[in-house]
């Protein structure tokens, strides 16, 4: 059997992720900004609610499928977007993408992944939004929305925690950085996973290739991935978010939203669905949970728009709570991430299963057989 199948649940695929990878690079996927208070919260709140299970509904038949902004998804599941994949596995962007196309889910690709645009879009066609970070090269950022029209990804996602990078002092600490800076506890890490290093070797060191042509190419490809984070626009406002609502005309989805009032004007100014999102952790620390901000956030909107949740999910009974607080659907980061590092696309195959199964097997344990059929009577207090 393979060995991402002796995985029973996504902590599994964390563990087996960890092991095959340097430490630094383990922390810079797993890890959050500072006290990693956050990161800790958005877990610690999904394990706070405990449920209510009702009896003798006749549960034998469970439909998960949803309505994902306008069209029917078989899961209330999209894939959130994880950028520098490819330093982990080679492909991994991929892997996710096919992972989550063949079960009809979208795929949202970052604007820092390691694989582009139309690669995606050849290689796993299905259902694609495309994030961006606002960069102060407006030309290029609008190039990217371009590219992204031209391929006919369906959503544009912006995500708007991001006006400038968290402290992460897992990567301070391990002195990690992108591209690599080789020292010898980073070079010792290194050769203490040889897989891992052989594999980087083969395929060559990954490229942030949607960013190629940022700082001009006489800089060189490996410099890209440094400078990216220097090329975010702190000075973003609602203002240029009027201008991009007014130049993409398809599904515009913000992510990053934490406050009903941000959430309410978002609505307003036409943007087709809310994430809210504190970016699993890793921007603002001692930002509250997504699931605490969740609830005035719903109230706000309403069901005017779709209000999608991201932070956290690592059970099946995590999208439930969600689900009964509110939220249209969620949307997996380091989940399906931990399962491409285990072992490519299998692996975000079975992260996907396991997600399916225990998200099943909790509405039939509470008594429900549609998604619609999720309330806050489920929720004890
Ligand atoms: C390694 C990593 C890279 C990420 N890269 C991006 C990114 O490029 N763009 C973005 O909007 N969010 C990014 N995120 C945040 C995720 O989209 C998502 O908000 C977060 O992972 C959700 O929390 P979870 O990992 O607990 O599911 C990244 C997260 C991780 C762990």
């Amino acid at each position: 059997m393979s060995s991402h199948l002796n995985a029973v649940s996504i902590e599994d695929l964390r563990l087996k992720a960890k092991r095959k990878l340097p430490r630094c690079i383990f922390d810079f996927y797993d890890g959050g900004a500072e006290d990693e208070l956050t990161l800790n919260a958005n877990r610690q709140s999904f394990q706070n609610v405990m449920l209510t299970p009702r009896i003798l509904r006749g549960v034998d038949k469970v439909d998960t499928r949803v309505d994902m902004l306008g069209e029917t998804c078989g899961l209330p599941i999209a894939i959130a977007p994880t950028g520098a994949l490819g330093y982990g596995k080679h492909g991994a962007d991929l892997a996710i993408a096919k992972a989550a196309a063949a079960k009809g889910l979208i795929y949202t690709l970052s604007s820092s992944a390691t694989t582009s645009i139309e690669h995606i879009a050849r290689e796993a066609p299905g259902r694609h939004w495309f994030q961006a970070y606002i960069l102060k090269n407006k030309d290029f950022f609008y190039s990217l929305i371009d590219r992204a029209q031209a391929a006919e990804y369906e959503g544009l996602m912006i995500t708007v925690d991001l006006p400038v990078g968290g402290k992460r002092e897992r990567d301070n600490k391990n002195k990690f950085a992108i591209p690599f800076k080789l020292n010898s506890r980073v070079a010792l890490d290194f050769l203490a996973h040889p897989f891992w290093l052989g594999e980087l070797i083969y395929n060559g060191m990954p490229v942030l290739e949607n960013m190629v042509g940022l700082e001009g190419q006489n800089r060189g490809i490996n410099h890209l991935a440094s400078s990216v984070g220097r090329n975010y626009d702190p000075a973003f406002n609602w203002d240029d978010l009027k201008r991009i609502r007014d130049y993409w005309h398809k599904k515009l989805i913000i992510k990053g939203v934490m406050h009903p009032e941000d959430a309410v004007r978002l609505m307003e100014m036409g943007c087709d669905a809310v994430v809210v999102s504190n970016h699993g952790g890793r921007q603002l620390d001692t930002a509250n949970s997504t699931l605490s901000a969740l609830p005035t956030i719903v109230k706000a909107i309403d069901g005017k728009i779709p209000v999608l949740l991201d932070g956290g999910i690592r059970r099946g009974s995590d999208i439930l709570k969600a689900i009964a607080l509110g939220a249209n659907g969620v949307l997996t980061g380091r989940a399906t991430l931990f399962g491409a590092i285990s072992s490519g696309q299998p692996g975000a195959t079975h992260a996907l299963n396991i997600l399916q199964e225990e998200l099943v097997r909790t509405m039939q344990l509470c008594g429900v057989s549609e998604i619609n059929q999720i309330t806050p009577e489920l929720l004890f207090n």
